[in-house]
């Protein structure tokens, strides 16, 4: 059977995982509420068009800092508020949640074929909600374009303290001038090796580890399973966890705040951009790439088409969504501004 979406209600104490799973402090669970609307994705009027976080104009960034730091006003108990949309995260991916009618048995959207589901549906209400806060439908995220060489620094719009979209919490590392971001942790000082060796693992991960749709996807994971993170599938466990512990303060921070660990890391605006991207890489994965084997890249498993989730809406509504709603991002209303692919050419 398909994985339930979690009880609120019994939403419980979340665990460290960076720390050996003791116990956070803090509880991440959101508040409840007494209705649950199983959701409709309205009709498209407009196509929301996602924009590479390096290439936006002052225009925009001013937006998108207005509607983050209306986000920080909003109450402490509304759903939509800042840190209730960080600890969306954290009840996820923690062990806050339980597998419903399965004892003790965490939910994890990690490690397995909800990744890409979850997180696309995250940020979709994420983007809505900004979007409400500043009366501007049409509103997109913008996406951290890691996988281009001109997109390989932390977009510059995150590095103004002053702004809503600063997080102090990051690796003083990836923070200077220039940083390259490693997506492979070679941790190499030579910035031209790193861009390289990042283009070869973009190839990798999105051609050559792919034998099946569960390398890319993430394994099967079904009401009653346990988590193993075996399950990843190769962007997952690849760029994605990189870029994570690239900017995440292991140095500095007990547990590899924020964007390095699970709890943390939706309190960095960047997240929701680097999340950008991997998003347009499951986008990309499934409708452009030439060279792929797999001639049917969608997986028609009800376990996996019906499997559900639940989150606050733009009007604080708790809604009912499934990973079927999410398969086809036009339908959901967005797209990624087009850019070019350099790491195609980058057979190892
Ligand atoms: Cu839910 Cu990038 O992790």
């Amino acid at each position: 059977n398909p994985i339930k979406p979690p009880e609120l209600d019994k939403c419980g104490v979340a665990k460290n995982w960076v720390a050996g799973g003791t116990l956070l402090k803090d509880s991440c669970c959101p508040p409840l509420s007494e209705s649950i609307i199983d959701y409709r994705i309205p009709p498209v009027l407009e196509m929301k068009i996602r924009p590479s976080a390096h290439r936006v104009s002052p225009e925009y960034i001013f937006k998108y800092n207005m509607a983050m730091d209306r986000m920080r006003r909003l109450p402490k108990d509304d759903p939509r508020s800042f840190m209730q949309q960080a600890n969306i995260h954290c009840a996820y991916c923690n062990g806050a949640y339980d597998q419903p009618g399965q004892g003790t048995l965490d939910l994890q959207v990690h490690y397995n074929w909800l990744f890409f589901p979850f997180h696309r549906w995250y940020l979709y209400f994420y983007e809505r909600i900004l979007g409400k806060l500043i009366g501007d439908p049409t509103f997109a995220l913008p996406f951290w374009n890691w996988d281009n060489p001109k997109g390989m620094t932390i977009p510059p719009m995150f590095l103004d303290p002053e702004s809503a979209l600063y997080d102090e919490k990051r690796d003083p590392d990836c923070i200077k001038p220039n940083a390259v971001v490693d997506l492979g942790l070679t941790r190499s000082t030579n910035p031209l090796q790193v861009v390289t060796n990042n283009l070869t693992i973009m190839y990798s991960e999105m051609i050559r580890a792919n034998a099946t749709v569960c390398d890319f996807m993430g394994a099967p994971y079904r009401e009653g399973d346990p988590n193993s993170e075996a399950g990843q599938g190769a962007l997952e466990r690849g760029s994605h966890t990189s870029v994570h512990g690239w900017v995440g303060d292991y140095k500095g921070q007990p547990s590899g705040e924020d964007l390095g660990n699970f709890y943390s890391a939706g309190r960095d605006p960047l997240f929701y951009c680097h999340h950008g991207n991997v998003d347009r890489m499951w986008m990309i994965w499934q409708n452009f790439l030439p060279s792929n084997k797999l001639p049917d890249k969608k997986i028609n498993d009800p376990d996996f088409l019906n499997a559900a989730f639940l989150f606050y809406d733009e009007n604080a509504q708790l809604v009912r969504v499934t990973v079927k709603d999410c398969l086809d991002n036009l339908r959901m209303g967005f797209d990624y501004q087009r850019i070019d692919l350099p790491w195609l050419d980058y057979r190892p």
